[in-house]
């Protein structure tokens, strides 16, 4: 099923003239894992540490509800997990996953390494390589994943290895303080790749990015598909692209008004696809940014947003897992990224299914009809 933004509008603007959260929490109705899991497909969230989020019993609840999966949102970064060289902490992920365990829930792993110095631990950045700088940056990525995957082993059925490494400037391969020590960026992507399958035979590893449809994203899509090209000539162990799908603005795209962009979209994933990867749509929300500040409409506008996407992109049977980046509007990680994507408005971002009481939103029922719209996957 195709709707086209006006028609996406009406609909999903005729169940929701009661306020907001009172008619959909008195709504029992199937969940999301139910629906999806029907077709095959895996519903995921994203979990971290903190009083709306991982300390808040209700939205473990709902996390354990709805979805089939969990992923650490922070605790299994690099920063986190070895703040300082040779030191290793694994007491916030292991706290959620034992969580996770309990509930049911499968568990996957973000991210081995965060291609952006940024985002690298900043003894890591900092440190000094000495005589044989090659020699010692293997050593420490070795160290780091050997130690990572071997904790976790395969109680992680799926794990990105690799995050932004493309540059969406350029479409090139960023470098970092690793890749300057280890004969350039791919053969250090494809060293990461190779470290992680040693330990892990068995599980899903996953190059991550944000590439999306706009037409503002087009050298980043080419590079990631030149950087997917270049990993399976080379053999790399790779199995999957996780697209992250932080959905929207899109300002070039809605612009237009139209929906040509996804024409390039979907020449995106036919190639992705026609090379073999699966895909895991790794961090889904939702933009609520150049929207009306009215909470109606703009959730409405939310949903609409979310449906134009997932329908094209879940077309595709090679789109395995759902993962939600946070699924409440409080427990995303919009409503603290004030000067990039918080709403002009100033008011408090709504880019989630789920609101702030944990009721459910328009963006809910965008997901239920695309998952009910979407073909079976394999
Ligand atoms: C974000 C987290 O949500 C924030 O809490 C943290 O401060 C920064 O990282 N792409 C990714 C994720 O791959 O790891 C990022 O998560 C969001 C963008």
């Amino acid at each position: 099923m195709t709707l086209n933004r006006r028609q996406a509008l009406a609909l999903l603007a005729t169940g929701f003239a009661l306020p907001h959260g009172i008619a959909a929490a008195a709504r029992p109705g199937p969940t999301l894992k139910e629906v999806a899991g029907k077709k095959g497909l895996r519903v995921g969230n994203a979990m971290a540490g903190g009083p709306d989020r991982f300390e808040n019993p209700g939205y473990r609840a709902l996390t354990a509800r709805e979805c089939h999966a969990v992923v650490c949102e922070n605790a299994t970064k690099w920063p986190v997990l070895q703040p300082r060289p040779g030191v290793f902490n694994f007491k916030a992920a292991d706290a959620i996953f034992a969580w996770a365990r309990k509930e049911g829930l499968k568990r996957r792993g973000h991210t081995l390494v965060w291609q952006e110095d940024r985002w690298a631990p900043p003894w890591l950045v900092q440190y000094d390589f000495g005589a044989q700088p090659g020699r010692e940056a293997e050593r420490i990525l070795a160290d780091h994943i050997n130690t990572v995957t071997r904790h976790f082993g395969d109680d992680l059925y799926s794990w990105d290895v690799m995050n932004e490494a493309v540059d969406p400037a350029t479409g090139g391969l960023r470098d970092s303080v690793l890749t300057r020590q280890l004969g350039g960026p791919l053969t250090q992507i494809d060293m990461c790749f190779r470290l992680a399958r040693a330990n892990l035979p068995r599980t899903q590893l996953v190059y991550n990015d944000y590439m999306g449809p706009e037409v503002g994203a087009t050298k980043h899509r080419a590079g990631v598909l030149k950087l997917l090209e270049a990993l399976k000539a080379k053999g790399t162990p790779i199995d999957a692209l996780g697209m992250q799908s932080h959905v929207g603005p899109w300002s070039d795209l809605e612009a237009k008004g139209g929906k040509a962009p996804f024409r390039e979209w979907r020449k995106f994933l036919d190639e992705v696809t026609a090379m073999g990867y699966q895909i895991v749509i790794s961090e889904f929300d939702v933009s609520d940014r150049a929207l009306p500040a009215d909470v109606a409409r703009r959730d409405v506008g939310v949903a609409a947003r979310a449906k134009d996407y997932l329908d094209v992109t879940l077309d595709y049977r090679q789109v395995t897992d759902f993962f939600m980046w946070g699924m409440a509007d409080k427990a995303n990680w919009l409503r603290q990224q004030k000067s990039k994507t918080m709403r002009e408005h100033g008011l408090p971002s709504r880019t989630t299914a789920f609101d702030d009481d944990l009721s459910p939103k328009p963006l809910r029922d965008a997901l239920l009809a695309a998952f009910r719209a979407m073909p079976p996957r394999a």
